[in-house]
């Protein structure tokens, strides 16, 4: 029986092209709108449950580190959904490890919840078929849901809990893509996307965002399945500007950019639009710039963006697989 009690799973991050911002349901994080993204290949968190009739309380190590208290909470409030789902009372100790920086301008709370969900569900014997994974994932940070097929993965936005998942759409060789991150600042951002959320339906631009939605979808998705990067170009650098045009104009307003940001999304399309190279830009809930290339231009693009100044380093990661069980 213990050693059913206890399993590790490993998850990569993603990045979003049509991205998630604003819930209809913040407590269930139903998303107010559908979202597309690429498994992060190369960067992964690897996580290992192991629950115990012994612990009076769940623990969490985090990078070696014991985690602070509200990290420890999300974790075991996240628990708390598992434990029903399996009808058990036993806490858990969760040890979870990432192989890229915190503070990378990588959402480490996908990786980390995608695998989280895996391993802790595994640990209690429990067979979820993708589908289900993946709205558990959802319920601990909105994109983790994404982190669980793999490749190209669209998240259907759904009407209720039961229907807002993520599915593939393309596997990872479809199309050889790479995304370069450009590293422009280290430190951590001042307001998270759980709060950062909260705040989208202050702005008088979200609703317009979201109902335009269902048109950058398909069009994202039409040419990630006929690998237009030119279409695909055009429409991933609209919805980062749509989604940063809602944070800059909320309340209180919330500016991620810095003035290297600008400077690199400037430059990226001057790329394309001038040299004719196969390149455009997404931006998160930071200042870092996610370069987005097919793989033949990656090395020029990579030396490229280091010559700008005020990139720190470049990361690069191509498409990854879905969420995986592992040793521990
Ligand atoms: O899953 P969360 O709550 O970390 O939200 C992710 C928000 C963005 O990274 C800015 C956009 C996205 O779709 O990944």
């Amino acid at each position: 029986m213990m050693s059913l009690m206890s399993a590790s799973a490993i998850a990569s991050p993603n990045i979003a092209f049509i991205k998630y911002w604003g819930n209809r349901d913040d407590q269930l994080r139903l998303p107010s709108n559908g979202s597309i993204s690429m498994n992060l290949d190369g960067l992964f968190t690897q996580t290992t449950v192991t629950f115990n009739p012994d612990l009076e309380k769940d623990t969490l190590i985090l990078n070696d580190q014991v985690a602070d208290q509200q990290a420890t909470s999300r974790v075991s409030h996240f628990l708390d959904l598992v434990r029903k789902l399996a009808d058990v009372n036993l806490k858990a100790h969760v040890y979870s490890k990432n192989n890229f920086p915190i503070g990378a301008g990588i959402a480490s709370s996908a990786s980390a919840f995608a695998a989280l969900s895996l391993a802790a569900t595994a640990a209690l014997g429990l067979e979820l078929s993708e589908a289900e994974l993946s709205r558990l994932a959802r319920r601990g940070s909105g994109s983790a849901c994404r982190s669980v097929p793999g490749g190209y993965v669209e998240w259907l936005a759904g009407q209720s809990d039961a229907d807002s998942y993520a599915v593939s759409i393309a596997s990872p060789d479809h199309w050889a893509l790479v995304d370069c991150i450009a590293i422009v600042q280290v430190e951590h951002k001042p307001i998270g996307s759980s709060q950062g959320h909260l705040l989208a339906n202050t702005s008088p631009l979200q609703h317009a965002r979201v109902e335009d939605s269902p048109r950058r979808i398909r069009l994202c998705r039409e040419a990630i399945l006929r690998r237009d990067f030119e279409a695909f170009a055009n429409i991933t650098e609209l919805d980062s500007t749509l989604m940063h045009a809602v944070m800059m104009t909320s309340d209180p307003p919330l500016f991620y950019w810095s003035p290297v940001t600008l400077e690199i999304m400037t430059t990226v399309t001057r790329w394309r639009r001038e040299k004719a190279l196969p390149v455009c830009y997404t931006v998160d809930a930071g200042p870092n710039v996610h370069v987005i290339c097919e793989e033949s231009s990656s090395e020029i693009i990579r030396e490229k963006l280091l010559q700008i100044p005020g990139v720190l380093h470049v990361l690069s990661a191509k498409p990854a697989g879905p969420a995986r069980l592992c040793q521990t």
